[in-house]
């Protein structure tokens, strides 16, 4: 069987593609989620991607997947700036959690800088809109691979080697 990510998305994001589509793009998250059953089919993963307006339900999925998933994509939304919540359950996964976000929080509002969710994740994507969901899928099937089969010390040395 494929090795599933949980792909969660926040508050708010129920209304991808009419709310500012300025900020956050024409795509709904159905769009988006059709484009990611494709990508994932290619890397050999399967994914199972949610939406809640609710903290606490974000929660009690992000504890599932600890049992059930192989790792986590998450766009908190306006979560990301305020919930505790959320990153002790991301804490108490042992697998990669990528944060992703639409829009490059930075490069707006002050509130929008902190980030509770960054103290869990392996690495965060920001600022590409809806193929940011495709990208931290990729980085998410790396991850996967390199977690089965670790470059060998020697191995790595020559790899790098070559790149240069
Ligand atoms: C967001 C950025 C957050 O600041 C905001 O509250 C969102 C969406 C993004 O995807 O750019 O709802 O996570």
């Amino acid at each position: 069987m494929n090795p599933k990510i949980m792909i969660l998305n926040g508050p708010n994001l129920n209304l991808l593609g009419v709310r500012q589509p300025h900020i956050y793009g024409y795509d709904t998250l159905a769009d988006i989620e059709k484009r990611l059953r494709a990508r994932a089919r290619s890397h050999e993963l399967a994914i199972d991607m949610r939406q809640s307006n609710h903290e606490g339900e974000l929660v009690t999925w992000i504890q599932e997947a600890r049992t059930t998933c192989a790792g986590i994509i998450i766009n908190p939304a306006a979560y990301t700036h305020t919930s505790v919540a959320i990153l002790d359950a991301l804490l108490a996964c042992e697998f990669p959690v990528i944060e992703l976000h639409l829009s490059n929080p930075h490069k707006r509002e002050e509130f929008r800088h902190r980030s509770f969710v960054t103290f869990a994740a392996k690495g965060v994507i920001a600022g590409f809109g809806a193929h940011g969901y495709e990208l931290a899928l990729d980085a998410m099937a790396q991850l996967i691979a390199d977690q089965r089969t670790p470059a060998k010390p020697a191995q790595k040395a020559k790899t790098m080697r070559a790149a240069k």
